[in-house]
C-alpha cells in the first residue's frame, strides 16, 4: 500500500491500513522525526509501536540506517528503563522500526500536570532512570538525546527511555545544533559540550538527567529564554539557577546534587551514572559548600556590557600604570 497524504501534507498511515504484516490500530504519537503507530503484529498476534519517517524525514535515506542502528542499540541492552526492540526493515520503500508498545505516559505531560514535584517523588523517578542510563553506558552506549519527550512512565512508575535514535556507540555521526534543532526540536537539554559541537559521553547524558530533575523540581527547565539561540547562550554562560528551596522543601544537598549535575565543564559533574548513584543513595552526605559558590539566578549580562566592562577595566589598568610609570621617572630625574 501507499501513504496516503493527509490535509497538512504528512504522510500518514489510516487506521486498517497495513503495512508490511502489521495492521495499523491507531496513531499514537509525532516525534521530531517519525510518526509511531500502535499496530498488530499478524505474524506473533501481539500489539507492537511501529515507528515510521514522517513526512520531513521521508525520503531521507539515512533514515534506514538509523532506524537499524537503533534497533541494534536496543537490543544490546535488556534493562526495565529501556525500550525493547523487536524489528526493524523496509516496506515500499519506507523503512520501519517496531518496538514494544509501551503502555504510559510521557513524562512531558507529567510534568505539565504535576510539577513541581515533591521531592521524594522526583528522585524516585529520576533514580530509575539512572539505573537504566547506568546500564545504558556500561553497554558503551550514551544516549545524547534525554528529554522528558523521551522517556514514558508507567502506571506503575516505571520510566522507559525511547528513541535511541541519537546514541552513541562506536563510530556513530557527531551530534550538531544544525541536525539537533529540525530533528529534536529543543535545545533545553543539551549539555555545553554538545553545543559546541563535540560528541559528548556519558557526563553529556548526566547533564540532561540534572535538567529534567530540575524541570521536575520546579516546573521549568534550568536554562530559559525567548528562542532557542538564547536558551543555547544560557547553557553556555548563565549561572546555574538555585533551585528555590524554600518553596519547594528541596533540600540544600539535593539542590547542591542538582548544581553538580549541571556543571558547565563535564569533569566538574558526577563522572558516571554509578557515582551519580551513588551519590543519589546517600544525599545525606553530599558536599553543599558549591551551592554558595557559582550558584544564583540567572542574571543575563548581554555580551556587549560584559565587554565594555572589560574595557574600561583595562583603561583604567592601562591609566594607572602610566601615571606610575611618569613618577618613576620624574623621581629619576630629580
Ligand atoms: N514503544 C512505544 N510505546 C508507546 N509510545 C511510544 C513508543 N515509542 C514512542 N512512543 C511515543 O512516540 C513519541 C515519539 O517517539 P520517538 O521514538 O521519540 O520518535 P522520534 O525519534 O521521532 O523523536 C514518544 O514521545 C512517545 O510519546
Ligand atoms: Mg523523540
Amino acid at each position: 500500500m501507499k501513504l496516503a497524504e493527509t490535509v497538512s501534507g504528512s504522510s500518514m498511515l489510516q487506521i486498517g491500513d497495513q503495512f508490511d504484516h502489521y495492521q495499523i490500530r491507531s496513531h499514537i504519537a509525532r516525534g521530531g522525526m517519525s510518526d509511531i503507530y500502535r499496530a498488530y503484529d499478524l505474524l506473533s498476534g501481539k500489539q507492537v509501536a511501529l515507528k515510521i519517517p514522517n513526512a520531513t524525514m521521508i525520503g531521507d535515506p539515512a533514515q534506514y540506517e538509523r532506524f537499524q542502528r537503533e534497533l541494534e542499540v536496543m537490543k544490546t541492552l535488556n534493562h526495565p528503563a529501556i525500550q525493547k526492540g523487536l524489528d526493524s526493515g523496509t516496506y515500499n520503500n519506507t523503512p520501519y522500526l517496531v518496538t514494544e508498545l509501551v503502555d504510559g505516559e510521557s513524562m512531558r505531560s507529567l510534568i505539565e500536570r504535576a510539577a513541581p514535584m515533591p521531592p521524594g517523588d522526583a528522585v524516585r523517578l529520576i533514580r530509575k532512570i539512572a539505573d537504566g542510563l547506568a546500564h545504558c553506558h556500561d553497554h558503551g552506549i550514551v544516549h545524547r538525546d534525554l528529554k522528558p519527550e523521551n522517556i514514558l512512565i508507567t502506571s506503575d512508575g516505571q520510566p522507559v527511555i525511547l528513541d535511541f535514535g541519537l546514541a552513541l556507540t562506536k563510530g556513530a555521526r557527531r551530534v550538531t545544533y544544525a541536525n539537533l534543532s529540525s530533528a529534536a526540536g529543543t535545545p533545553d537539554y543539551m549539555a555545553p559540550e554538545q553545543i559546541e559541537g563535540h560528541r559528548g559521553d556519558q557526563r553529556t547524558d548526566i547533564y540532561a538527567v540534572g535538567t529534567m530533575l530540575y524541570e521536575l523540581l520546579e516546573g521549568h527547565p534550568p536554562f530559559s529564554g525567548d528562542n532557542n539561540f538564547a536558551v543555547l547562550a544560557q547553557h553556555m554562560q548563565g549561572a546555574v539557577p538555585r533551585i528555590d528551596r524554600e518553596q519547594t522543601g528541596v533540600s540544600p544537598q539535593l539542590a547542591a546534587f542538582v548544581v553538580k549535575c549541571l556543571q558547565r565543564n563535564p569533569d566538574e559533574r558526577f563522572q558516571d551514572m554509578h557515582e551519580l548513584l551513588h551519590a543519589f543513595d546517600h544525599l545525606e552526605v553530599m558536599d553543599i559548600s558549591a551551592l554558595d559558590r557559582g550558584t544564583g539566578p540567572v542574571t543575563a549580562v548581554p555580551f556587549w556590557r560584559a565587554s565594555t566592562a572589560k574595557a574600561i577595566g583595562s583603561a583604567v589598568l592601562l591609566l594607572v600604570f602610566l601615571v606610575f610609570l611618569a613618577l618613576l621617572l620624574q623621581t629619576f630625574h630629580k
